[in-house]
């Protein structure tokens, strides 16, 4: 059976975000105008339960589903992007990886005080020469006694400069393993040898937190290796699945936040005598507006939908992710195009949802990427294999 209708629970959830994120608004417009982030935010996000938002409540979280998840996207996004950034690589690529992935001690450790909100985590795949082809990192991880002794850098980390727990991967053998030797490890600000830079002069997200990481002879305790060695690739494409799900869904936001403004100024403003909303020229451009947020919206819940039931679900995420980002960035556009002159100033969000959307169809694998998984899907080149560990369905069975 396939039910459309947003449970009560939805619908609160929905209520009270927006009315967070309305209540921020002025304060993210000021950051993103001046390029400062403010982790004071992030850890008002966690005492509203939204950075534990679908972790089991027997882990310190909400205990929601994972539509629960893109509803707090949308809604988010639907102010600023920098809002549901902390959420996609906090919870998306880093909670529900360790949820999926980490032993009980480790979850105690770190995935506990991240979905309480008292830790904040964010992600590191990305190097200086291995965005797309991440197969092709170079950090390395060396075994010496209790420790991996891991070097090398990372590029384009939300919350980057800002989390306390991030999970990274590096190479645990020889290059010539390609994917086979990566390795996925869970490391903590305060070691010795780690340090971050904020990457400035962003064409958007301004508000929030990109950095470079580096680690210099970072000695990572043994226990922190997350799941097996050589298993790391494989945790980053799963994790994968939930962040650019969590993508697709502020993008959503995003997409009808300009729609509104859009609409609301195309019914005001008048031209050649009456309110430019009558103009038929106008009227197309938010009738393609609806086609693509709703066709958007349908992949997403789909998608979550296929996260509640437990079935694996990379290639209707990857499609989900890449329709809901080229729509955000066409909605925007046609947004700007409706407020002609005033969408191209700051007087209007119209430009800050411009520049953001740009964004996503970059990090979390470029629209380019998603496009050869599609196809390589379609023709039977790429089957899904089963996983040594599967992110749980919903509702959470006992045992999670
Ligand atoms: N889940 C689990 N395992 C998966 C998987 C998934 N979704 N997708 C593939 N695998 C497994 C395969 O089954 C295969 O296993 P075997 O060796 O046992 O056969 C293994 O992984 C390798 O798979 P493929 O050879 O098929 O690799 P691929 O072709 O799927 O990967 C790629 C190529 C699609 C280009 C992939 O490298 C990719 O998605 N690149 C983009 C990376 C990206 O999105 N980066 C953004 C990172 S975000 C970040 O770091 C910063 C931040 O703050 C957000």
């Amino acid at each position: 059976m396939i039910d459309f209708e947003l449970t009560e629970e939805h619908k609160i959830l929905r209520d009270s975000v927006r009315q967070w994120a309305e209540g921020v608004k002025d304060r993210i417009v000021e950051l993103d105008r001046k390029h400062e982030t403010d982790p004071e935010i992030l850890y008002d996000m966690g005492r509203q339960g939204f950075l534990g938002i679908c972790i089991p409540e027997k882990y310190g979280g909400a205990g929601m589903d994972y539509i629960s998840l893109a509803i707090l996207c949308e809604e988010l996004e639907r102010v600023d992007t920098s809002l549901r950034v902390p959420i996609s690589v906090h919870v998306g690529l880093n909670s529900l990886t360790l949820l999926q992935w980490a032993n009980e001690e480790q979850k105690q450790k770190y995935l506990i005080p991240q979905a309480e909100g008292k830790k904040l985590a964010a992600f590191g795949l990305t190097e200086p020469n291995a965005g797309s082809d991440a197969k092709n990192i170079q950090t390395t991880a060396v075994k010496e006694g209790d420790y991996y002794i891991i070097n090398g850098s990372k590029a384009w980390i939300s919350l980057g400069d800002t989390a306390d727990h991030i999970i990274i991967f590096a190479r645990t053998g020889p290059k010539e393993l390609g994917h086979k030797s990566i390795s996925a490890f869970i490391i903590e600000r305060g070691y010795k040898g780690f340090s971050s830079q904020k990457i400035k002069g962003k064409l958007g997200v301004r508000a929030g937190d990109t950095s470079m990481m580096y680690f210099h002879d970072m000695a990572v305790p043994a226990e922190n290796l997350l799941g097996e060695e050589g298993e790391g690739f494989k945790i980053a494409m799963s994790a994968l699945d939930n962040g650019r799900y969590t993508v697709g869904a502020g993008s959503v936001g995003l997409a009808k936040a300009a729609m509104d403004e859009a609409i609301n100024y195309a019914k005001t403003r008048i031209a050649f005598g009456k309110p430019i909303a009558e103009f038929q020229l106008i009227q197309q451009k938010i009738a393609y507006m609806v086609r693509g947020i709703e066709s958007a919206e349908l992949l997403i819940w789909k998608a979550g939908w296929m996260k509640n039931k437990g079935y694996r679900n990379t290639k209707e995420t990857s499609l989900a992710k890449w329709h809901a980002t080229d729509i955000a960035m066409e909605v925007a556009d046609m947004a700007l195009q409706i407020f002609g002159a005033y969408g191209y100033s700051d007087e209007y969000p119209i430009e800050r949802f411009f520049r953001n959307a740009r964004g996503a169809r970059i990090y979390e694998g470029t629209a380019e990427i998603h496009q050869l998984i599609q196809a390589s899907y379609a023709l039977g080149y790429r089957k899904d294999k089963p996983l040594r560990k599967e992110l749980p369905p919903w509702p959470f069975p006992d045992d999670v």
